[in-house]
Parts: structure tokens; sequence; C-alpha cells
């Protein structure tokens, strides 16, 4: 990617602005959430998210099209690893790179905390979302049994090394846009 183009972002994701979530935006995450999953967080669990942000344990952000948010993802710290909570995109918006910049901010926000791994659980049948984990470098490391709804089984998902220098590589590679 050349100096220029890296400076005007991916020329799929024109426009596109990656900033930490605020309260402002909630109500414009409301209709992704609700077309992301069959159990969607209420405004109420994203401002609480919030403000658990305020006291450094969690971290969101947000991408967005001039007002209109395109996607969001957050995560929460444990002692020595970073659990991902949540990540979606508008499905106007998906297959362009933006959830791979928003993990990728999540992971720098990770390494810059202390954390040295990343961990998540995702939906067996959601292999779209697992090749995109797939492509940070997170591994399958067992199964949550019937954990979605009491029905759907989650696989545990890890991502360790996270604070090498070949990790850190891995992702300026991956999103050059969230270097840091
Ligand atoms: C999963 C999700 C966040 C991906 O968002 P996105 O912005 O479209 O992802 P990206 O464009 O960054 O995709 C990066 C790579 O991940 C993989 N990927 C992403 N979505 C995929 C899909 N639906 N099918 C197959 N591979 C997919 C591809 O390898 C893709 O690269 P490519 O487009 O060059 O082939 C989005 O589909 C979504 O919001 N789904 C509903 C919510 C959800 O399932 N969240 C995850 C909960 S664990």
């Amino acid at each position: 990617m050349s100096v220029l183009s890296r400076f005007l972002g991916r020329s799929d994701q024109p426009g596109i602005v990656v900033e930490p979530l605020r309260r402002r935006h909630v109500a414009g995450m409301m209709p992704i959430e609700n077309a992301s999953y069959p159990k969607p967080w209420s405004a109420a669990v994203f401002n609480s998210e919030i403000e658990m942000m305020r006291r450094g344990e969690r971290c969101y952000v947000v991408a967005r099209e001039g007002n209109d948010v395109v996607g969001y993802g957050g995560m929460m710290f444990a002692v020595d690893d970073a659990h991902v909570t949540n990540i979606a995109v508008a499905r106007s918006h998906q297959r362009r790179g933006i959830a791979t910049r928003l993990l990728a901010e999540l992971a720098w926000a990770a390494i810059h905390h202390g954390s040295t791994a990343l961990t998540l659980e995702v939906r067996l049948s959601n292999t779209g979302a697992q090749a995109l984990y797939e492509r940070f470098g997170f591994e399958s490391a067992g199964i949550r049994t019937k954990y979605y709804e009491n029905v759907e089984d989650a696989i545990v998902m890890w991502c360790h090394g996270i604070r090498e220098q070949a990790y850190r590589t891995r992702l300026r590679e991956l999103s050059p846009e969230a270097a840091r």
C-alpha cells in the first residue's frame, strides 16, 4: 500500500471513520445489533458497557460513515487476556474489511493494555466470522455445548502471543489503517 493510499484509507472503505464508542452512537447501533443476533443486546447493555469502558474494563470502537454507524466491536479485559464480546457490521457494508479494521483496532488496544491473548466464542454455524477470526490467528480451543439459546454449540477460540513482534507485523498487514 502506498503512503498516499494508506493516508486515504482502503479504496473499498471511503469515508469510514473508526473511533471509540460513545453514548451518542448507541441509537445508530441498534438496527445493526437487532439484525445481527437472535438475542440482541439492548441499548441499556451498551450504555453499561460504556460505563465500564470509562473504568478501563472494556474497549469498544465504532465504524461510521458520516453520521451513520456501520459497524462496531468490543472486548472486556480480564487479567491477562481480552475477551471479544461483540463485533457486527451492517449488511449493506459487509465484505469491505470493516470488521477486519475493527478487530485490528481491538487487538492493538489489547496489546497496549498489556493483554497477552485474545479469546471469544462463535456459533458453530457462523463460518464467516470464524474465517475472519482465523485470519487474525485465532484457533479453536474447544466447544461449549448448547451455549447459544440452549441449542447451538459455541466454538471457543484463542489467539495467543499478541504482544510478539510477529503478531504486530501480522496486524499491520491485515489492517494498515489501524496500525500503530
Ligand atoms: C462477521 C462479520 C462481523 C464480518 O464483517 P465484515 O466487515 O463483512 O468482515 P470483513 O469484510 O472484514 O471480512 C474479512 C474476511 O473474513 C471472512 N469473512 C467475513 N464474512 C464472511 C462471510 N459471510 N462468509 C465467508 N467469509 C467471510 C473473509 O475471509 C473476509 O475476507 P474477504 O472478504 O476478502 O473474503 C459480519 O458478517 C457480521 O456482522 N455478522 C453478523 C454478526 C456476527 O456474526 N458477529 C460475530 C459474532 S461471533
